[in-house]
């Protein structure tokens, strides 16, 4: 017991490793074709509403619970808030397995495609060729499950390495390169010839286009794309000193986060129209499918294609190390497990989970659970129920059981303005729960 935690070395080092957390393959491969199919312009103004007005209280409220306890959030609820919220916790940490299973399937295509453009395979391909080349990949018993296992493994030296030489220095590392990547890439497609149209679709928006399914893929993104839910930001606000100023760092991931999907939205889809296609092509598929057609009709294109597939290994990694690191926290801190242990057995049952998702898209495509494909029953379960649930329960517990203590707790050294803390302690105990309530019911009913 009297070991002391480990906590991030610099303030800029937990905003980097927050950041990195929250900007993923959520931002890069979601956004711009979530972007797309929901009408362009009319959803990235719904998107910077549900950031700033879910998004940003709810991640001042996870990191505060977690600085609060400076524990893993099963026991960060159960001490804060009592016994019974535990439950939320216990449901974060589970959820965090679960996605990390299946994201590092998705990870490890992305380490696929950039051994592909690196290798000049994909130059020479047209729409079919890059369709069978997918369905080759990922079809392929072993192949991906391969991939998905050496990006395992990445991120298993990087949390066994811990929080301060581990995650932070990777973070404070990778983060940077995944910027000036993105801003390369961006240059490139907005001076494309064509572009314009692209740019207009992004950022005009078109009111008319706006359905309730709009609004719920809104928030729903905006949650997983801030990492929300999952215990990534419990987990990392447990390693942050009571001194800190909570409010303004959290704008400052919550703000780098929006930057980056937004910068995404601004390469992904002026690529597109320049490249002649519709911005719905592809939908999911967009960037396996559809971009590294885009690249190699550009000057140069393997290249670019290359350094984009880099970009989303990157982004992909620092994520899964947040997940990866929510588990590992929980069994270090409530079974004593040591950190090696934990990384190791969490990282091969993990694996294990990835199996199965990885076959659904070849030899197990035809079996289904509940109509579903497994990779796409894991997916729909955390991202449109277990997610929101820890939402508005994470939302009520800091709201109302903790309230004032917890205002109190976040304007330490009276550095949140009071009426800023009312403001936050609404949106917790009404609008949050509402508006998660809502994307919950919606979720359920498709
Ligand atoms: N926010 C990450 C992304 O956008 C995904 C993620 C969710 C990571 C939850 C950690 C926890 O890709």
């Amino acid at each position: 017991m009297t070991q002391t935690r480990s906590q991030w070395g610099s303030r800029l080092g937990f905003i980097m490793a927050a950041a990195g957390s929250a900007v993923g393959l959520g931002n890069i491969w979601k956004f711009p074709y979530m972007t797309g199919e929901n009408g362009g312009g009319a959803f990235l103004v719904l998107y910077m509403i549900c950031i700033v007005v879910f998004g940003l209280s709810l991640v001042i409220a996870e990191l505060l619970i977690g600085r609060m306890a400076q524990k893993t959030p099963v026991a960060a609820f159960r001490e804060t808030a009592g016994r019974g919220w535990s439950v939320v916790g216990g449901l974060a940490i589970l959820t965090a397995f679960v996605i990390l299973s299946f994201y590092i399937v998705v990870a490890g295509w992305t380490l696929a495609y950039t051994v592909f453009e690196a290798t000049g395979s994909l130059s020479t391909m047209n729409s079919e060729a890059l369709s069978a080349t997918f369905k080759q990949l990922t079809g392929n018993p072993w192949q991906p499950v391969g991939y998905a296992g050496l990006f395992m493994l990445v991120c298993v030296a990087v949390v066994i390495s811990g929080i301060g030489s581990g995650i932070e220095r990777a973070s404070k590392l990778l983060m940077p390169i995944l910027f000036v990547l993105l801003v390369v890439l961006v240059v490139r497609a907005v001076t494309l010839p064509g572009a314009q149209a692209g740019i207009a679709f992004f950022i005009v928006p078109d009111f008319s286009k706006v359905t309730s399914d709009t609004v719920v893929a809104a928030i729903g993104q905006a949650f997983f794309s801030l990492s929300l839910g999952m215990g990534a930001m419990v987990t990392y606000g447990s390693y942050l000193s009571r001194e800190r100023n909570l409010p303004v760092d959290a704008l400052a991931v919550v703000g780098l986060d929006t930057l980056i999907a937004v910068l995404a939205g601004f390469m992904v889809l002026p690529a597109m129209f320049a490249a002649g296609l519709e911005p719905g092509d592809g939908g999911a598929g967009t960037t396996f499918l559809v971009l590294p057609a885009v690249f190699e009709a550009m000057p140069a294109g393997s290249l670019f294609g290359f350094v984009f597939f880099v970009l989303l290994a990157v982004a992909a990694l620092t994520s899964a190390i947040s997940l990866l690191e929510a588990v590992v926290c929980y069994l270090t801190d409530e079974f004593r497990i040591g950190r090696v242990a934990a990384t190791v057995g969490t990282a091969v049952a993990c694996l294990l989970l990835a199996i199965p998702s990885s076959l659904s898209f070849g030899p197990l495509a035809k079996h289904t659970l509940f109509g579903q494909k497994f990779f796409d029953l894991l997916d729909y379960v955390t991202t449109w129920i277990a997610l929101p649930v820890g939402g508005i329960l994470t939302a009520l517990c800091v709201g109302w059981v903790l309230g004032p203590r917890a205002v109190t707790a976040l304007t330490n050294q009276g550095r949140l303005a009071a009426p800023w803390a009312g403001v936050w302690l609404f949106v917790l105990r009404f609008i949050a729960p509402v508006g998660i309530g809502w994307i919950l019911i919606q979720g359920l009913i498709k």
